[in-house]
């Protein structure tokens, strides 16, 4: 039986990729520190075998990745303002982590890697959508620490062996996804403070525009890469996204109609390390992966909505 490791496991993104492993009936270990993850999100994962601990620590990286045969690396801190605030504690809690995971990996004899890459790489350039043949252009240090993690596993596949794969994400969203810190994903908050009745604020004029990704199209994402044959994908860095963007005001407009929110938004200076407009090209995942979105922004949003009411 195949023993998958979830780093992160308390955070949205990689609950959702312990549930789905669970739902197949696979043996899961998962791993949190709490910094960002919660412990509410645990809920419904008990089958999962849980270790609390952090991946700066390599000890911990060893426990975790004991027997493992396929890790899942979404732990990260996962801003950019926190990391423009903070970049010394960005860097350590993705690049040390990451770094720490992968040597304890190859020490265990794990198979292959999965990483939660970042669409902000790919940083402020005009060129859309954004492919992988591009040269990374980093803007904040969150990206440049979400880069680094990027070359490490590629670097870790050439040196030693380990096979890896990278998806760079393009802003994900949906249930789990934590609503209450001002580092939260925009539509998390957008939707707590629209179905309070609260104003939200537009950093910006809202012209700027997003590849909005569902959850579930993630998860995907991540079960076709951990299947996928090696000599495809081993060291290879693919998008996970939708391949369409929308834009902030765009956005606000169809979360009146789904919140009922009946005000206009505040408007407030753009933020800063903040990039302009993003557009993922899919389709090497595609190719590589069969990887194609199932749930498009509109039916991911209103999901999204509703799980928000319902915990409301
Ligand atoms: C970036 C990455 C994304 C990564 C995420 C991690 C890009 C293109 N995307 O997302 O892949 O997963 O970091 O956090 O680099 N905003 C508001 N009001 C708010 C909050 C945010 O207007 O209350 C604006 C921001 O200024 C930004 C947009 O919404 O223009 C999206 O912000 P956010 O959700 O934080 O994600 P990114 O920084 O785009």
């Amino acid at each position: 039986m195949t023993q998958y490791l979830v780093t992160g496991v308390a955070g949205f993104i990689g609950r959702s990729i312990a549930a789905a492993l669970l739902a197949r009936g696979e043996s899961v270990r998962g791993v949190d520190s709490f910094i960002t993850g919660k412990r509410a999100n645990l809920a419904g994962l008990e089958a999962m075998d849980f270790i609390v601990g952090d991946l700066t620590d390599p000890a911990v990286c060893e426990r975790a990745s004991a027997g493992v045969e396929i890790v899942f690396h979404e732990a990260a801190l996962a801003s950019v303002p926190r990391s423009v605030a903070d970049p010394v504690n960005t860097n350590r809690n993705c690049v040390d982590a990451t770094l720490n995971l992968l040597v304890a990996a190859r020490a265990a004899g794990v198979r292959r890697v999965i990483y939660a890459g970042s669409s902000s790489v790919y940083g402020d350039t005009p060129t859309l959508p954004k492919h992988e043949e591009m040269s990374p252009n980093p803007v904040s240090p969150y990206a440049v620490a979400k880069l680094a993690g990027e070359h490490y596993m590629r670097s870790f596949t050439r040196v030693y062996g380990l096979e890896t794969v990278t998806l760079r994400y393009f802003n994900v969203f949906g249930p789990y996804q934590d609503p209450t810190s001002h580092y939260s994903g925009v539509l998390a908050i957008f939707c707590r403070k629209m179905l309070a009745g609260e104003q939200p604020t537009i950093f910006g004029d809202g012209e700027q525009s997003r590849d909005f990704t569902y959850i579930e199209n993630v998860v995907q994402g991540n079960l076709l890469a951990a299947a996928a044959p090696a000599d495809k994908v081993s060291g290879r860095v693919m998008n996970t996204a939708t391949g369409s963007a929308i834009t902030l005001n765009q956005t606000f407009e169809m979360l009146s109609g789904l919140t009922g929110y009946r005000g206009k938004p505040a408007y407030a200076e753009p933020r800063q390390g903040d990039i302009r407009n993003s557009l993922a090209d899919i389709r090497l995942a595609g190719e590589l992966l069969g990887y194609a979105p199932e749930v498009d922004f509109r039916e991911g949003l209103r999901r999204t909505v509703e799980w928000y009411r319902q915990g409301a």
